[in-house]
């Protein structure tokens, strides 16, 4: 089969320099998500039409499946598809999806695609209360004769409530004679893709029409009103889906998928939290309030507590992460870590059982299991120009306030004093610390304020 999406139009409501086929929805741009469906039907030919916001709409993709083909200018649907032609193979169907319509199911297209076959027209209709705005199903005992648009209807055909929902399947050779026969001699002065019914119709095709499963897998986007309007159709979906699976959601209308999330079992997931890419939670992991969490996979029975910002990062089995941590690209924590309140990690390995509590940084780090990171120590591992590693291996335990300037070696079971600003290696089971005596002045008084 070979599908054809429409994604030339202007989007003049979204009131924005942005192709209108290009806002994000769940973290993808709508055209995204229907070029994700094409694909789920495995096309042998796909072919988007652009033309407003030019080449950014090619340029958004990266990917040797697709064909874009460029309508200027846009002189109405049936015109856009005029465009695909050469790029379509003859032998097998075209399906016509819409760019800005990006929540039609697979199971939908392909109820359509089962219903048309390979010689008849399908069109995939619905039935609305309010119709208006849409192209009206006209039928003559039961069949499909034509599709009236809203600007040419007359007052009887206003009153229909079956409306096109814009998808069809059609014959490739014959479409591409219907398409040549068109004419744009209607209210908007557009060659209206539409048209294409009557003409099978008067050739004695069979027209076939299919429903989508929901009324959502039909609507577009128009306005950033229908936008926020599907985004939290795709949301519910996603919450839904996860609860069948098991997953506890304290309120499934506060949550945000933009991507793929795989849950275990018996996780649990509080409100207000963000997932991004792709990200796993095994079984039995809690997720506190508000959390961010891209591209990373938290273990077995790990708890991230409320506030925490994770992005590309690993978290084992029984790590207790934040509340308010942060761990940035390349970390990677081993089982039972635990990284507490202001902690910042980067690019770092920490082994099992390790602790970092409190207000640090650790970035490009190597630290070993059962360390004690204490409050407030930093790696210093960048001097402006070059960064390097800090290395604390097993047991070791740093005091409070420490600053390691990197590179540095801590071996196993030394204690660093706190406060120590550490320039060079410190020996295993060793303590070393660098700090100033202290001292007490005696007979020293305060300033008292001077008189004027
Ligand atoms: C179209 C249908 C109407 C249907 C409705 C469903 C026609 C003539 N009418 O109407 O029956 O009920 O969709 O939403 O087909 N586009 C191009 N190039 C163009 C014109 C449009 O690529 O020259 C694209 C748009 O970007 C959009 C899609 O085609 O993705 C539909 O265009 P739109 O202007 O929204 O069509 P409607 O008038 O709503
Ligand atoms: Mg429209």
């Amino acid at each position: 089969m070979n599908v054809v999406i429409l994604a030339a139009g202007m989007g003049k409501r979204m009131q924005s320099a942005l192709p209108k086929v290009l806002h994000p929805l769940a973290g993808q741009s709508l055209l995204a998500h229907v070029v994700g469906t094409a694909r789920s039907l495995s096309p042998s030919r796909l072919c988007i039409i652009y033309g407003h916001g030019g080449e950014a709409v090619p340029a958004a993709f990266n990917a040797d499946d697709i064909v874009f083909a460029r309508q200027e200018p846009q002189l109405g649907t049936g015109h856009a598809v005029m465009q695909a032609l050469p790029f379509l193979d003859e032998c097998t169907p075209t399906l016509v999806l819409y760019g800005d319509v990006p929540l039609t199911t697979t199971d939908s297209l392909q109820k359509l695609l089962a219903c048309a076959g390979s010689e008849s027209l399908g069109i995939l209709t619905i039935t609305m209360a309010d119709p208006s705005g849409y192209g009206r199903i006209v039928r003559e005992q039961g069949r499909i004769v034509r599709i009236v648009e809203q600007k040419d209807a007359s007052a009887a055909e206003l009153a229909i409530t079956e409306v096109n929902t814009g998808i069809l399947v059609a014959p490739t050779a014959a479409l591409k004679r219907w398409l040549a026969a068109l004419s744009n001699n209607n209210a908007q002065g557009e060659y209206y893709l539409t048209d294409i019914v009557a003409s099978a119709v008067a050739e004695g095709m069979p027209v076939q029409s299919a429903q989508p499963g929901a009324l959502w897998e039909t609507l577009g986007v128009n306005s950033k009103v229908q936008l926020a309007e599907l985004e939290r159709v795709h949301q519910r979906n996603v919450a839904q889906r996860l609860l069948e699976q098991g997953v506890t959601l304290a309120d499934p209308s506060r949550i945000d998928v933009r991507g793929t999330l795989t849950c275990g079992r018996d996780v649990s997931i509080d409100v207000g939290c963000v997932f991004e890419g792709t990200v796993t939670l095994a079984d039995n992991v809690r997720i506190g309030a508000h959390c961010v969490i891209s591209n990373a996979r938290i273990g077995d029975g790990a708890q991230i507590k409320p506030f925490c910002h994770i992005d590309e990062a690993v978290v084992g089995a029984a790590a207790m992460i934040g509340p308010y941590a942060r761990l940035r690209p390349g970390t990677e924590l081993a089982d039972a870590v635990h990284v507490g309140n202001f902690v910042e990690i980067k690019n770092s390995q920490i082994g099992s059982a390790s602790k970092a509590n409190h207000l640090s940084y650790i970035g490009d780090a190597t630290i070993g299991q059962r360390v004690n990171v204490g409050a407030g120590t930093i790696t210093c591992n960048y001097d402006g120009v070059n960064k390097f590693r800090t290395i604390i291996e097993d047991d070791a335990f740093i005091g409070s306030d420490t600053q390691l300037i990197a590179p540095v070696t801590v071996g196993a079971g030394a204690t660093i004093g706190a406060g120590t600003t550490l320039t060079g290696n410190a020996p295993p089971d060793k303590l070393t610390l660098s700090r100033s005596k202290q001292l007490t002045i005696a007979g020293w008084q305060r300033p008292a304020k001077q008189k004027k």
